[in-house]
């Protein structure tokens, strides 16, 4: 083997006629400007020497590159740019033979793409993710997949970030060989030796047939999941350019869109949850903490929020103790657990040995006896006050000092919950969101006399239950519950003051909400957040407007759906909102006894109301301390309701529209209903 012939992430060997190179630039071989340079130089060399073979492209570490350099993104590409280096890779003379491992994404396929031929590892996956980053690809991705696989094909992966196995890119024509790791280096020899005919490069093949029959019906799908974000429309349509130009034609539109839309609001917001998810999953605070390992869990209350967290621990491999009030309730709640998991089973989230390894490491009992091992215990019983602080006294007797103690509750006080508990520094919030297998939230609630051990065992264990988790600080509802009633009072200010709740809905699933917020109630029920109101009608300042309807709805036992009737009425066995005249009645009625004189409000009015109010309250949660960063309230407000992630979280949307315009509705907001809200000082005019 003669010596390396450059220095920095990509170096270039030789072993006889074969030239070996290799990118090593951790932790994933993104496509930085080292790296781009560096490959370029390496195609120079490996073709100036004489008599070489073929090059073999290789990344060490985990990964094959899987992407860009996002934090690149932010300002023009420096050269040499992606797009030329691929081209020298693909006119090279010396054939490129791509040996893939781990995640091939974004650049990394686009460079596998352009090699000669490609070798994976079983196990390596592809895909074209920056979609997902509110872009196209940039690198000739759009436009050498479908003629690699297809454009249909090329659609699921460019636009709806459908990912492929090695398998299954093989049976597309897309790879030469898929072997087992351990029979890699050997593999990768004989084919070496023995290469096919050198396959016509990509970008000079044939235009794929794109039929504008399956174009159109792509395009509804595409439109469906895009939920209102544009990059998915324009990755279909880049993909349509590949079949209608030639290559030299469609790459250079291909890196016209991908700069312009990484210029996009739309991008900018998605790069900064990509940020922010990041962030979240290792706090700065608890950096050098080391947490205690979880593996055998107490869940106290086996009802929907209990299940829905033991479902998640099991799935995640934990042992699961679950107790009840009684032996009854226990075998309910196991029958509720079985029901999970027989869901999860016929909808291919799990296997049968997977449920059965679930079932064995499950117990459901009404003696608190049996949770005397348990590492952390976690309580989703009732919400009262009294019926928690009894679990926890019941908890304390029988479990080790150092096992955490935590609570599910969404509204109450985990300060006066935990009142009592000996070694209060083991006591924590664990806020999970339903159903709480699926949804990603996880709030982990520090009390003052939390400990950062137990504050990152709560960080260690929504890492391994897949959850974003976001450490918040104590105050009525937390970050996320707190968010939603200010929206929801606003909306309710709305409705007295001119509008319906068919007009809400609409506007907020305008802006990207799946749903409107009187559809969601709806869907949710109403009970939980009337015995909310109640609760704090004590505390609530008399000055506060305080608008009733939804208190007038639940005397009339409109609670919803699971009553066909709440904001909206339903038809038998439908889910479909109907308008409802008795509720627009009421609500027009109401307003005419108490002389409040209704306007017209456009939909932009409405969305701009409710979003500043929106904003108003994360600012006044940052300023509190309850939440650290605006990071964290987009991310609970992305992953726990449904807020359209390609608008990048509230927080975001405020700087893209600019805090000016955000102040001046909230003054009107607040103009429109005195003594009602506290202007957060990010606001002030
Ligand atoms: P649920 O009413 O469905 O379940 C409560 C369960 O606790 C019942 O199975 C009951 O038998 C059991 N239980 C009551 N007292 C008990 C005791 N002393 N010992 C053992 N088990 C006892 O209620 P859900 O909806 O599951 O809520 C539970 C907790 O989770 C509440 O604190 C709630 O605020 C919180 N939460 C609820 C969310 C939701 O969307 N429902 C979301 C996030 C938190």
């Amino acid at each position: 083997m003669s010596s390396f012939e450059n220095e920095g992430p990509v170096r270039v060997s030789f072993e006889g006629d074969i030239a070996q190179v290799r990118i090593d630039n951790p932790p994933v071989n993104a496509s930085s400007q080292a790296v781009r340079a560096g490959l370029l130089k390496a195609v120079e060399v490996v073709n100036a020497r004489g008599g070489v073979h073929a090059a073999v492209l290789s990344c060490a570490g985990r990964t094959f590159m899987a992407g860009g350099d996002i934090s690149e993104f932010d300002g023009p590409a420096p050269e040499p740019h992606l797009p030329d280096v691929l081209a020298a890779v693909e006119a090279s003379r010396v054939p490129f033979v791509a040996v893939l491992h781990g995640t091939v994404l974004g650049g990394g396929f686009e460079l596998a793409m352009c090699c000669a031929y490609r070798v994976a590892v079983s196990g390596t996956r592809f895909g074209l993710p920056e979609v997902r980053l509110g872009l196209i690809p940039g690198a000739g991705g759009t436009q050498r997949l479908p003629r690699l696989i297809g454009a249909e094909q090329a659609v699921q992966l460019c636009a709806l970030g459908k990912q492929l196995s090695a398998e299954e890119l093989l049976d597309l024509g897309g790879l030469d060989l898929v072997v087992t790791k351990g029979a890699l280096d050997e593999a990768v020899s004989q084919f070496v030796a023995n290469l096919p005919e050198r396959p016509q490069a990509l970008s000079q093949r044939d235009l794929p047939q794109f039929p504008q029959q399956s174009y159109e019906k792509l395009e509804g799908l595409v439109r469906k999941q895009a939920k209102g974000a544009a990059a998915p429309l324009h990755n279909l349509e880049a993909v349509k350019w590949a079949s209608e130009m030639p290559f030299s034609e469609g790459q250079p539109r291909e890196r016209a869109l991908h700069l312009a839309l990484r210029d996009s609001a739309e991008s900018r917001g998605l790069r900064h949850l990509f940020f922010a998810e990041r962030a979240a999953a290792k706090p700065r605070i608890l950096k050098g903490v080391s947490a205690p390992h979880i593996q055998k869990v107490a869940v106290v209350g086996g009802g929907l929020m209990g299940c829905g967290i033991a479902m998640a621990l099991l799935a995640a491999g934990c042992d699961v103790i679950m107790v009840e009030r009684d032996d009854a309730a226990a075998h309910s709640a196991k029958e509720r657990l079985k029901g999970l998991l027989d869901g999860a089973l016929s909808r291919g989230k799990m296997s049968i040995e997977a449920v059965e390894s679930a079932l064995q490491r499950f117990l459901a009992t009404a003696d608190y006896a049996q949770c005397a091992d348990v590492d952390l215990a976690i309580e989703a019983v009732f919400e009262d006050l009294d019926v928690k602080r009894d679990v926890f006294r019941a908890l304390d007797n029988v479990v080790r000092k150092d096992a955490i103690l935590a609570t599910n509750t969404s509204y109450l006080d985990p300060i006066l919950i935990f009142e009592g508990v000996t070694w209060p520094e083991r006591c924590i919030g664990l806020h999970f969101f339903s159903p709480a297998h699926i949804m990603k939230l996880l709030e982990i609630v520090r009390l003052p006399t939390t400990s950062d051990a137990v504050l990152a065992a709560g960080f260690a264990l929504g890492k391994r239950l897949g959850k974003v988790s976001v450490a918040c600080g104590i105050c009525d509802g937390f970050i996320g519950n707190r968010m939603l009633a200010a929206y929801r009072r606003q909306a309710d200010y709305l409705l007295a003051d001119g509008c319906l709740p068919e007009q809400i809905d609409a506007a907020m699933r305008g802006f990207g909400l799946p749903m409107g917020p009187y559809e969601l109630q709806d869907l949710t029920g109403l009970q939980i957040a009337w015995a909310n109101r109640q609760r704090q009608a004590e505390t609530r300042s008399p000055n506060e407007r305080y608008i009733p309807f939804g208190d007038l709805l639940c005397a009339r036992e409109h609670f919803g759906q699971r009553s066909s009737r709440g904001w909206y009425q339903y038809r038998e066995g439908e889910r479909a909102p109907l308008a409802d005249p008795e509720v627009e009645n009421m609500i027009l009625d109401w307003g005419r006894r108490n002389s409040v004189v209704r306007h017209t409000f456009t939909t932009e009015d409405i969305v701009a109301r409710i979003m500043a109010v929106l904003i108003n309250e994360g600012f006044l949660i940052i300023e509190e301390g309850i939440a650290s960063s605006a990071e964290d309230v987009d991310l609970v407000q992305v992953h726990g309701y449904g807020f359209p992630r390609w608008r990048g979280g509230p927080m975001a949307y405020a700087r893209e529209i600019g805090l000016e315009d955000v102040s001046r509705h909230m003054e009107a907001v607040a103009a429109q209903s005195p003594n009602s809200w506290r202007i957060a000082k990010a606001l002030a005019l």
